[in-house]
């Protein structure tokens, strides 16, 4: 298809003749088939409710077929109108428009939808079973026709992928405001989303696939093996043990695989448990495991050797975790580091395979015979807990990994609580590491992607930011030097660790300091005509953009991780200080109603503008959850703070004042 053809396409976005019916492509990884949720009534509702798009002349044929897609699949899709042109990240110039912002939204748009990055390309699903750009392709072709059109003093307001329309705004406001699964908040159950998502009304829009700013696996690399990395130096530390560490832990898939190539980046011996034999194969032809084992005896010698070698190798096994974790502890092989992600948050429709069952035993029996298949999980999250207890008690270190195990475990009655009754026997990868060596100081996924889609660009935005991190380095405090050495590293390892999938992106753990002046490097070398226009980014995993009671926010101990002041505050805040585009989303990585979160977009183009934005957008950026994190008494952010305050004198943040337990100790509570 020519650049002028492409164009076209998108200026026209619903096509005057009906495009040829859909053929369900079986070679593409498509989404399950969803829940029959809705009445009779609802179901009229859902397909009035999509007709709303179209003119008349199409209803006859169109009511038919989405009566069809909903009874199918749970959802109207309109696969009929996914467009045939190559759904990829394009150079920016190759977008049709008037505004580089919109284009800048439009690559990012398509790199979400691109099949090589997204999970399930066809449903609009980016990530996570259930992260949509969009909730069909209607509202995907709107969305990329009002792009093309709008000028800088407009505004795109998207509603849980619906396109709203554009409303006159200014040239320094955001180009789109997005909202995703946005609800009164009693109705924020799963079958609520199941429901209201099926009538077409919301969407669940994760962290980044419905903010736009997903940029495939190496997000999750570099978390993993900070995370990892930091397990190991609190262990080393402690003095547990001596020499290579053994990293136990479970999953092969979209997430999970990151395991063994941070463990490898990390250096220690990694072993991972996949029941799933085509994620193991997946993950080994990619390069992202080193060996295959599938006998546990073979296992334990394999592992003894490479503890005695000292030999830094990730091994995956083909079975249960909870096998080895039992057989380890009988055969006596010391496990220093013990962790789990399985999809527990999950754990009836295939996100933990129970013990003693074979993968297709499991498939089998959790759709014929889902209550005795519940009770299999149950059993084998109680076994499992007894194992890792008894690692424990020699001196394992284990942590949860945000995929809700502690909670499953907990709730299906395994030895998981502590005495106190309230809290987990474990702490989870944001209590013990994230939260306070990273989030607290503000350190956090910072990301950017070449708007030129040029490898070169990227080559040279790694060593501006290398060259940006070693002469901050120079002046970094104790507190927060071995971060900024680690994140060096990273920067460092990057071209050669070939990470890049899709849009020519790349993420790198910054606090603000070093998110402004990385940026700042950015566009002087924009300004310079050195590289082309670049989009800034984050995770929404991060220090302020997540309220998460059992993730991001779960190293807040002063009863405020239930509320979501801090995440609706930074997304306000991030709007009216120069982003390009903001998010904010119910829902993302621990489910639907668990979690508020949000991000931004910001281009940079050389301009006096986008410097003096990105220096006020990102300061708020990052220092909104470093006040709130100050404010819930950790000491680390504390630190954080007061240095941000005499770095920026009209930063002026109220500071907790400290009680000693004595004088609370005096009082007399009734009962
Ligand atoms: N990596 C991260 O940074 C991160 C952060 C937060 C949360 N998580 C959580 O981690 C979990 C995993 O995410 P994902 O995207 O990899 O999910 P996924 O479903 O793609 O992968 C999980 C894998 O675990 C395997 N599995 C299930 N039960 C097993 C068992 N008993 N023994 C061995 N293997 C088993 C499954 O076959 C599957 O391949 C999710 O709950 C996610 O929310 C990950």
């Amino acid at each position: 298809m020519t650049k002028e053809e492409f164009h076209k396409e998108i200026k026209e976005a619903i096509p005057n003749v009906l495009p040829d019916a859909y053929k369900y492509d079986k070679t593409v990884n498509h989404a399950p088939k969803r829940k029959d949720i809705l009445s009779t009534h609802e179901k009229r509702l859902a397909i009035a409710n999509a007709l709303r798009y179209f003119p008349k002349s199409f209803h006859k044929v169109l009511a038919k077929e989405f009566h069809e897609e909903l009874k199918d699949y749970g959802r109207i899709y309109m696969y009929r109108f996914r467009p045939k042109y190559k759904m990829k990240a394009r150079c920016i110039n190759d977008y049709p428009g008037k505004s580089d912002q919109a284009k800048a939204i439009m690559l990012m748009i398509q790199n979400n939808l691109d099949p090589q990055v997204a999970q399930h390309p066809h449903e609009l699903i980016t990530y996570g079973g259930n992260g949509a750009v969009f909730q069909n392709w209607i509202q995907y072709r709107l969305t990329m026709k009002y792009l093309s059109e709008m000028t800088e003093e407009q505004t795109l307001v998207m509603y849980s992928g619906h396109p709203m329309g554009l409303f006159p705004s200014h040239k320094n406001a955001p180009r789109v405001i997005v909202t995703n699964g946005m609800m009164i908040p009693n109705y924020s159950q799963p079958d609520d989303w199941e429901k209201f998502n099926a009538l077409g009304v919301t969407q669940y829009g994760q962290m980044t696939a419905g903010s736009y700013m997903y940029i495939g696996p190496q997000g999750i690399v570099h978390g993993t093996t900070i995370t990892v990395m930091n397990a190991v130096r609190m262990i080393e530390a402690k003095g547990t043990s001596k020499g290579i560490k053994l990293f136990l832990t479970a999953g092969l898939g979209g997430m999970s695989g990151a395991q063994p190539k941070a463990g490898n980046i990390a250096g220690v011996i990694s072993v991972t448990a996949e029941v799933n034999k085509k994620a193991v194969q997946t993950r080994f032809q990619q390069g992202w495991v080193d060996e295959v084992i599938d006998d546990l005896s073979i296992l334990a010698r394999r592992v003894s050797k490479a503890k005695e070698d000292e030999e830094i190798v990730s091994i995956a096994y083909l079975g249960n975790i909870v096998d080895i974790w039992e057989y380890f502890y009988k055969e006596n092989i010391y496990v220093d580091l013990g962790s789990d992600q399985t999809s527990l948050h999950n754990p009836w429709a295939g996100g933990y395979y129970p013990v003693g069952l074979s993968f297709e035993e499991s498939n089998q029996m959790m759709a014929n015979e889902p209550e005795l298949f519940k009770l299999k999980v149950k059993e084998s999250l109680k076994r499992q807990s007894l194992a890792i207890n008894l690692h424990a008690s020699k001196g394992t270190y284990f942590f949860d990994y945000g995929n809700a195990f502690l909670l499953e475990a907990s709730r299906a009655g395994g030895d998981i609580m502590s005495e106190n009754g309230i809290d987990f026997k474990y702490p989870s990868y944001v209590q013990d590491i994230l939260g306070p060596m990273c989030f607290d100081y503000g350190f956090g996924p910072f990301r950017w992607v070449c708007a030129s889609s040029n490898p070169q660009d990227l080559k040279r935005t790694d060593e501006i930011a290398c060259e940006v991190l070693e002469k901050m380095i120079l002046d970094s405090p104790s507190e927060i030097k071995q971060q900024m050495q680690d994140n060096i590293q990273w920067i460092k390892g990057a071209q050669q660790n070939k990470l890049v999938v899709g849009s020519q992106a790349r993420i790198l753990y910054a606090d603000a300091e070093g998110r402004m002046k990385i940026a700042e490097a950015f566009n002087n070398a924009i300004r310079s005509g050195e590289i082309g226009l670049v989009i800034l980014g984050r995770d929404h995993h991060d220090v302020s953009g997540t309220d998460s009671p059992y993730r991001e926010t779960s190293n807040i101990y002063d009863g405020s991780r239930y509320t979501a002041d801090m995440a609706i505050q930074n997304v306000i805040g991030d709007s009216f200080r120069g982003a390009t585009w903001v998010s904010i989303h119910n829902g993302g990585g621990v489910g639907w109603g668990e979690v508020v979160n949000g991000g931004f977009g910001m281009l940079l183009d050389g301009s006096d503008t986008a410097e003096k934005n990105l220096k006020m957008m990102l300061h708020w950026d990052v220092n909104n959850g470093i006040a709130r994190r100050n404010w819930a008494r950790n000491k680390n952010a504390v630190f954080a703070i007061k240095r941000a305050m005499n770095a920026q004198p009209l930063l002026k943040v109220t500071l907790p004042n400290l009680v000693d337990d004595e004088i609370l100790n005096h009082l007399e509570f009734e009962k």
